[in-house]
């Protein structure tokens, strides 16, 4: 089909080059790091299908029905009194949009803030699902490095000033792909730089929940005095086959967003809203939490002892401390595209750094997915991907 007769705006967002590693990575035989995929094992399957069982006959009729494009109002007090136990946000349902998904809560973002010529600004190396979400309304999608710690802010301020970015779209804890966090400076600072620039902050927190060592940090929408929406979702502490997420903002942005909900989808699901309410309201989620922090607190320590041992010392990497990946720099020259041919044929997989970064860097970088294996998956993985190293150092580069 030619080309011309889709739009200009489809045309412009790339093209998904992780779904392509995915399909070979989801082969059975191979041991994946790709995917940003929990753990199956900890999926709360007897809870969830218990709370259906009690849906059906509790609100059977109710929950095949349409509902409010807003969301199940129990689930939106869930969301309120969540964050404000956890972080003291004062909001109420009204500042709640259910989404399908906090995936997309981006897209209906882009739509309702975007013009084509406005600029977005987001991390380096940045979530590869929000720079295909934004790709669709804007055609400035501009990078801030990232610094261990949080962005480089001399950088940042010098991007609000220049460039009036109209968002400035974060995951400020355990960020996909890097695995860093924010420190509270930055968080603070991040919240005055948006209000003197006058750009709305999009904290994107999928992720805060699992933190396995050191102390939690408040959002930094708890320190904004600007307009801000913060997004959450069920996908990292229940289930993404929920779908289930929630846009937090003023009432007045979230109008707006009610209004793009209806054309995109209506509502969410409501059978899936009123199921993850039913399982929240009658089970504990901080155990459930805390059985997956531990879980991933030791497969990611797997993988780092792996690391080191499999490794050679001139690789370095991110120690995370929580959240479901690692990301590892190669030396500067080396590639990890060409790392991902030798990697596939030892049947183990990562996706390769670059379609992180819009500007075509971060091709000696890599991301390492370690809450979807087993341990023994890990030690076998890793150990694999040393020897494709190995090789690689050795001659063995496709390309030559
Ligand atoms: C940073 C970030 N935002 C959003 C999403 C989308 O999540 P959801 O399943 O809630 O749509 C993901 C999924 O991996 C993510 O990593």
């Amino acid at each position: 089909m030619s080309d011309h007769l889709f739009s200009k705006r489809t045309r412009r967002v790339p093209k998904s080059f992780i779904r392509d590693i995915l399909k070979v990575a989801g082969k059975p035989d191979v041991i994946s790091f790709a995917g940003g995929l929990p753990h199956p094992g900890l999926f709360p399957v007897r809870e969830i299908k218990d709370a259906f069982m009690t849906l059906m006959e509790e609100r059977g009729s109710e929950s095949m029905q349409y509902g409010p494009s807003e969301g199940f109002s129990p689930l939106r007090e869930w969301v309120c009194d969540r964050y404000r136990k956890r972080a003291g946000l004062d909001i109420s349902p009204d500042n709640v949009l259910i989404t399908t998904g906090s995936q997309q809560a981006l897209d209906l973002v882009g739509k309702v803030f975007l013009d084509e010529d406005d600029f977005v600004a987001m991390e380096r190396p940045g979530y590869l699902g929000a720079i295909q979400a934004f790709s669709f309304y804007s055609d400035a999608i501009i990078q801030v490095p990232l610094k261990g710690d949080g962005p480089d802010m001399e950088i940042l301020e010098e991007t609000l000033r220049e460039k009036q970015p109209k968002i400035f779209y974060a995951i400020p804890n355990f960020q996909n792909p890097s695995g860093q966090s924010y420190n509270l400076e930055k968080r603070k600072h991040l919240a005055d730089l948006c209000a003197t620039y006058g750009t709305i902050m999009v904290e994107d927190d999928p992720y805060g929940e699992l933190r396995f060592a050191g102390a939690d940090l408040p959002p930094v929408t708890s320190f904004m005095k600007s307009p801000s929406i913060l997004l959450g979702t069920l996908s990292k502490i229940a289930a993404p086959g929920l779908r289930v997420g929630w846009i937090v903002g003023e009432e007045a942005m979230l109008d707006r967003l009610i209004i793009a909900k209806q054309a995109a989808d209506l509502h969410t699901s409501t059978i899936t809203q009123q199921l993850a309410w039913q399982y929240l309201a009658t089970n504990n989620i901080e155990d459930h939490i805390e059985t997956i922090r531990l879980a991933y607190g030791r497969q990611r320590d797997c993988m780092i002892t792996m690391i080191r041992r499999y490794f050679p010392p001139e690789v370095s990497f991110t120690q995370p401390e929580g959240g479901m990946f690692l990301w590892v720099t190669l030396p500067d020259g080396w590639s990890s595209a060409e790392l991902f041919e030798l990697a596939i044929n030892e049947k183990v997989a990562f996706v390769p750094g670059a379609p992180f970064y819009v500007d075509g860097g971060g091709l000696n970088t890599m991301r390492l997915n370690f809450s979807n294996a087993d341990e023994a998956d890990i030690e076998e993985g890793i150990m694999r991907l040393g020897r494709c190293i190995e090789k690689y150092v050795g001659g063995g580069r496709p390309t030559e």
